[in-house]
Formats: C-alpha cells, sequence, structure tokens
C-alpha cells in the first residue's frame, strides 16, 4: 500500500462525496448496464498478484456507478431508502472501531449506547422491565421471537430439543415470507404456519385467529405461538393487537409483533394507535432500517421477560474464552444468537442524538401527509386506481383507463419494467389477491412531492404507450 492514511481517506471520501451529491443532479437510479453486460464487461476478477491500492481504488467509481441509487428521490422500491448522513457517520465508525458487541470488555461504550437504545425502544413499546437485542434483521427479529415462545410452551427444549411436527403457529394471511423461514428454523416447518383470513383491509381477522386455534386443538396440534404484524409489507395493514392479545393470551400462547415496518408509529401522538395494544405482546421486532431510515441494516428484538431469551442464549456459558462472571449482566452475547456481531447500535444512536423523538414523531408524521398527497392524486387522475384502502405510507394502485382488450396486470408489470429500464423511477410490483399493484412507500428522506408528481407523470405516460401498442423506447 502506497497512500498514506490521510491520502487514502481523502480518496475514499471523495468518491463518497460525489455519490452523496449525485442524488440531486439528473441521473439514472437504476444502473444503465443490464445484469448480462455487467457479467461480460466488468473487470472483476480476483488477482494473483494484488494490483495495489492505488490502481483499485477506482474500482470503487465502477462499483458506485452499477449501483442502484437508493439515495435518489426516484428510489421508491422497497421498505427502506434515502440516506441520512449521521447515520452513516455512524456506519462507518462502526466499521472503523471494529468493535464486537458480544463483550463489555471489547465493546464497551457501544454496550452502553445498544442498552440505552433497547431500554428507550421498550419504554415506547411499553415493556418497563424489557430488554432484547440487535439482531440481523426483521426476518431473524421473528425468528427469535418464535424461539422464545417455544422456549416458554416448552421449557428447556433448547437443551433438550423437540418434536414439532404438531406445533402450531399463526399469522395474518398478509403476513411477511420470514414467518415461513422462521418456522424451518425453530424445527416445527412450512406446513405448521396457520394462516389467518384477513379483512377487506388486510387485518388479521380476531374471530378467525380464535376458530383456528380451536380447529388447530381438535386435530390435536398444540398452538404455542401468534405472530401479529404491525404494517403488513404490501398493504401497510395493522393487525388489531390489542384483540389478538387477549386471545393469545386466554389460550395460553405467546404474542410476537412484527413491528418491522410498523415500529415507528410509536413516536407519533397522532399515528401510534395503530399499534394499540402493544403493551401486551411478549415480543416485538422493529427495524430501524426501514422507516427510521439508519442504513441497513439496524434491527431490534425487544422482548417483556428478558429470562426467557436468556435461557434461550444459555449456549453462551459455556463460552469461557468470552464470559466472565463479572460482568454477567453486560456482556449482550448471552441474549444474542450471534457470536462476533457488528455494532449496529451507533448509527441509530446518533440519528436520534440529532432528531430526538419529536423528530422522529415529525419524520413519521410528513411521511404520512407525503403518502395522503400522492393517494388523492391517484383519487384525482380517472386513469389511476387505488387498490386497497391506506393505513401507513404503503401506496398500492395500478394504472386502468379502464379500456377492453388489455390484460391490465400485464400492463402495469410492464410500467414498472419500462420505468426501470429507462431509468427514472424504482417501485415494489406486488399482488393483491389476484391483482398486480404497484406499491408505492413514502420511506425515503429525499423523496419530494415534485418527484411523486413526476412518478404519477410517468406511470401515465408509460400505461398510454404501452395501452396504444408502442414499444419501450431505447
Ligand atoms: C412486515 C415485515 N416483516 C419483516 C420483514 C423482514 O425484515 P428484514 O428485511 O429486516 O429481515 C419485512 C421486510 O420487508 C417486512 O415487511
Amino acid at each position: 500500500m502506497t497512500l498514506d492514511a490521510e491520502a487514502f481517506i481523502d480518496e475514499v471520501a471523495r468518491r463518497l462525496l460525489a455519490h452523496v451529491q449525485e442524488k440531486d443532479r439528473p441521473g439514472r437510479v437504476s444502473p444503465e448496464a443490464s445484469l448480462p453486460t455487467m457479467r461480460r464487461t466488468l473487470d472483476l476478477g480476483l488477482p494473483l498478484e494484488g494490483f495495489g491500492v492505488d490502481n483499485v481504488l477506482d474500482d470503487l467509481d465502477t462499483y458506485i456507478a452499477n449501483s442502484v441509487k437508493t439515495n435518489r428521490s426516484e428510489f421508491m422500491n422497497p421498505l427502506w431508502g434515502g440516506l441520512s448522513l449521521p447515520g452513516l457517520a455512524g456506519e462507518i465508525i462502526a466499521a472503523a472501531t471494529n468493535n464486537s458487541m458480544y463483550t463489555y470488555e471489547l465493546s464497551p461504550m457501544g454496550t452502553l449506547i445498544e442498552q440505552t437504545l433497547i431500554k428507550r425502544m421498550n419504554e415506547l413499546a411499553g415493556f418497563p422491565d424489557g430488554f432484547g437485542t440487535f439482531t440481523t434483521g426483521g426476518s431473524n427479529g421473528n425468528m427469535l421471537g418464535m424461539l422464545c415462545a417455544r422456549e416458554r410452551a416448552l421449557p428447556n427444549s433448547t437443551k433438550t430439543g423437540f418434536d414439532g411436527r404438531a406445533m402450531a403457529v399463526f399469522v395474518s394471511a398478509e403476513a411477511h415470507y420470514s414467518v415461513l423461514m422462521s418456522s424451518n428454523v425453530i424445527g416445527i416447518g412450512h406446513q405448521n404456519v396457520i394462516k389467518v383470513a384477513c379483512d377487506d383491509e388486510g387485518r388479521m381477522r380476531p374471530e378467525r385467529l380464535q376458530e383456528e386455534i380451536e380447529f388447530a386443538r381438535r386435530e390435536g396440534m398444540i398452538p404455542f405461538c401468534v405472530v401479529a404484524t404491525a404494517g403488513t409489507t404490501v398493504r401497510g395493514a395493522f393487525d388489531p393487537i390489542d384483540a389478538l392479545a387477549s386471545i393469545a393470551h386466554e389460550e395460553g400462547l405467546w404474542l410476537h409483533v412484527d413491528a418491522a415496518w410498523g415500529g415507528a408509529c410509536l413516536f407519533s401522538s397522532t399515528h401510534r394507535s395503530l399499534m394499540h395494544g402493544i403493551d401486551k405482546a411478549d415480543s416485538v421486532c422493529w427495524d430501524a432500517h426501514k422507516m427510521m431510515s439508519v442504513p441497513l441494516m439496524c434491527s431490534v428484538f425487544l422482548i417483556k421477560e428478558p429470562e426467557i431469551l436468556r435461557r434461550l442464549c444459555d449456549h453462551a456459558s459455556v463460552a469461557h474464552y468470552l464470559f466472565h462472571s463479572e460482568a454477567a449482566s453486560d456482556d449482550l452475547g448471552r441474549y444474542s444468537l450471534q457470536c462476533a456481531r457488528r455494532n449496529d447500535a451507533l448509527k441509530l444512536w446518533i440519528e436520534w442524538r440529532v432528531r430526538g423523538d419529536a423528530g422522529w414523531a415529525k419524520m413519521v408524521d410528513q411521511n404520512m401527509d407525503d403518502a395522503d398527497y400522492l393517494e388523492a392524486k391517484i383519487d384525482q387522475d380517472p386513469r389511476l386506481e387505488m387498490m386497497s384502502k391506506r393505513t401507513w405510507t404503503n401506496v398500492c394502485f395500478r394504472y386502468n383507463p379502464g379500456s377492453d382488450g388489455h390484460d391490465i396486470n400485464e400492463v402495469n408489470a410492464e410500467i414498472r419494467q419500462r420505468l426501470i429500464h429507462e431509468g427514472s423511477f424504482m417501485v415494489s410490483r406486488s399482488n393483491i389477491g389476484e391483482e398486480v399493484v404497484l406499491r408505492m412507500v413514502l420511506v425515503n428522506q429525499n423523496v419530494t412531492r415534485a418527484s411523486l408528481d413526476r412518478f404519477l407523470a410517468r406511470v401515465v405516460h408509460h400505461g398510454e404507450e404501452i395501452c396504444r401498442g408502442l414499444p419501450a423506447a431505447d
């Protein structure tokens, strides 16, 4: 390496700045080259003799050029997006300091920061004595919730193993697919995930949950867990947590709430009622990398009774090379399924210090206002239609000119493809029942009303061209 540290950091910072600033210039959101073109043209080879640092930093420019620009206002695809600079700073410093979160000894201030965040997020959820851990994402947070439910239903199953073939978990029919992954990992299998019917707005129906539990028992199954969703992936629906908690607890079941997407509503006095009853849940997962716009990954698992999580993670007690009794309550590795663990808390903490609770509330309210705006625009345009009632910032709609002869699902799928092809916008394609919908979400802090207007205009433009039989422009 011939560069000294200062010159090296300057070089990297120059590229970083160019990337950050590019978001305000005209440009594409998706890379121009297709995957086959990239495969053919990019030099990705791993050399036998290294090229040396002087010769590879330009590779970073190539990488940026061939990446999706998730910080641009035209990026409206998944349940995350934008780039917040304090969070980015936290991410960079966490990587540079490279502390591992398993012990207090190896991450002193990081431990205190993570404890502070977990405590505050537990307070927001209404778990005054709760604890938890940062996880690798909402998917693993759901898995952890189901594992804790299993440990409570079958104490010691962590140690003795168990026969999962009759164990049943109940989820909304519109729950995220990570519940299937979780059912596999915890040892009950996909077929023991019972999907409970939803109402017209995509919320789990409590009376159907009751019926499904009773039916499962009659079939000889052992219900042990209900997973409610606070903010479903496609429609942004909130299951009625209060009613589900009453049923789950009367039946002796654990209630885990997947608030990966909707958890941030707890900051807003206007919108927190969406999660009414959250204090009655047993565990919650909440992704700060979604609505709270912290860089990927940043996800928290919260539990009302910390002892169950500690029991679940009792494997840590044999690791004499890491854990010692003096720091038992501060070694966060005793509450985690990971061994070495990156510090995802720093970026959230620094972002929270910048914004405060008030800033988070404002952000949620602003996203909701923008979603109202977009919905109103769709309602005003006879060529567009909303495909589901809106509760959160998910806006599910489609282009529908009402003319004959077109498969409207194909038209909307093609609209999305053309947007990506021309690099103008990225939006999710999802299904509601048999219908293809364009699922917009308000989450990216760089989205503006002007970009929302341009987005709808572009959707209509492509819809009209497709219906007139015009090919996509090159
Ligand atoms: C409702 C819901 N739960 C869980 C997840 C999974 O979160 P992650 O991608 O952090 O694993 C998602 C992802 O979009 C989601 O929408």
